[in-house]
């Protein structure tokens, strides 16, 4: 994930994986990668019993202390030990925005697999192509002053194929030994209130250092309000829309 995503960015994500996977009142879910638990919280909403675990103990902390009825515990989704000590096995379990995080995504699926019930579903998310996803633009608009181009999440538009593309987001879950339902679309607006709530995260993160250092504050502002104008507002702000790509397959 880039820095700077707006907060509640991700509810639309979060609603269509939820009932894509048909999480209701009851329902078993892990959590993978569950950061500081907007996810695991949207689940619990709508009754679900949720485990979370993340890498990041900062982050489980801030999950474990703001979403009150889930389990939150810190530890690594390539390999998630016993699956009774998890409190599985899982009706649904999920990997939003995950996949692209970790050392291995086939063994992270291969685990999501095992810790979940026989039939159950395992739901996925990531970022579509760059050309897919607005804020690129925000990549763009420094590329002139960056040694290679880059969006604001580090993906390269070159390069073999990324689990943006479909057939390989398929064929990764395929090999792990899912069978794949579907790979769905989900659009998700990021609003600003305004042009710094835009461009401060952005000048702060590393393409943004690096362009101030070459070009100064000012030049790189106006490159951002340039490039982004057609996605101005009325009242000042900003929307980006974003394309994301969810896996939903379901365990042998
Ligand atoms: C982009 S964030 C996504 C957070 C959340 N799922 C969401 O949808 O906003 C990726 C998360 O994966 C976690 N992570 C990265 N590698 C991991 C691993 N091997 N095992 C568990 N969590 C991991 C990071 O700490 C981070 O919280």
């Amino acid at each position: 994930m880039s820095s700077g995503e707006p907060a509640g960015w991700g509810a639309p994500l979060y609603a269509h994986a939820l009932d894509a996977a048909d999480v209701g009142a009851g329902t078993s879910v892990l959590d993978l990668g569950c950061g500081t638990g907007e996810f695991a919280a949207a689940a619990v909403t709508r009754g679900a019993r949720v485990v979370g675990v993340d890498s990041d103990a900062t982050a489980v902390k801030i999950a474990s202390a703001s979403v009150g009825p889930a389990r939150f515990e810190v530890g690594d989704a390539h390999d998630l030990g016993p699956v009774d000590a998890l409190g599985g096995p899982f009706a649904v379990v999920a990997a939003m925005q995950l996949l692209t995080h970790v050392a291995n995504p086939l063994r992270v699926l291969r685990e999501a697999s095992r810790v979940a019930a026989t039939g159950g579903t395992v739901v996925a998310s990531v970022w579509g192509r760059e050309e897919e996803c607005d804020v690129g633009l925000l990549g763009q608009a420094l590329g002139r002053w960056l040694p290679q181009r880059q969006s604001p999440s580090g993906r390269s538009p070159s390069g073999p194929p990324t689990l943006a593309d479909p057939d390989r987001f398929r064929k990764l879950a395929w090999l792990a030994g899912l069978a794949v339902v579907g790979v769905d679309e989900v659009v998700c607006p990021f609003d600003y209130p305004d042009e710094n709530a835009l461009v401060d995260p952005l000048l702060a993160s590393m393409i943004g250092r690096t362009a101030v250092v070459r070009a100064g504050e000012d030049a790189v502002r106006a490159a951002v309000r340039e490039r982004l104008a057609e996605h101005r507002v009325d009242g000042g702000g900003y929307r980006l829309q974003n394309l994301f790509r969810v896996l939903v397959a379901r365990a042998p």
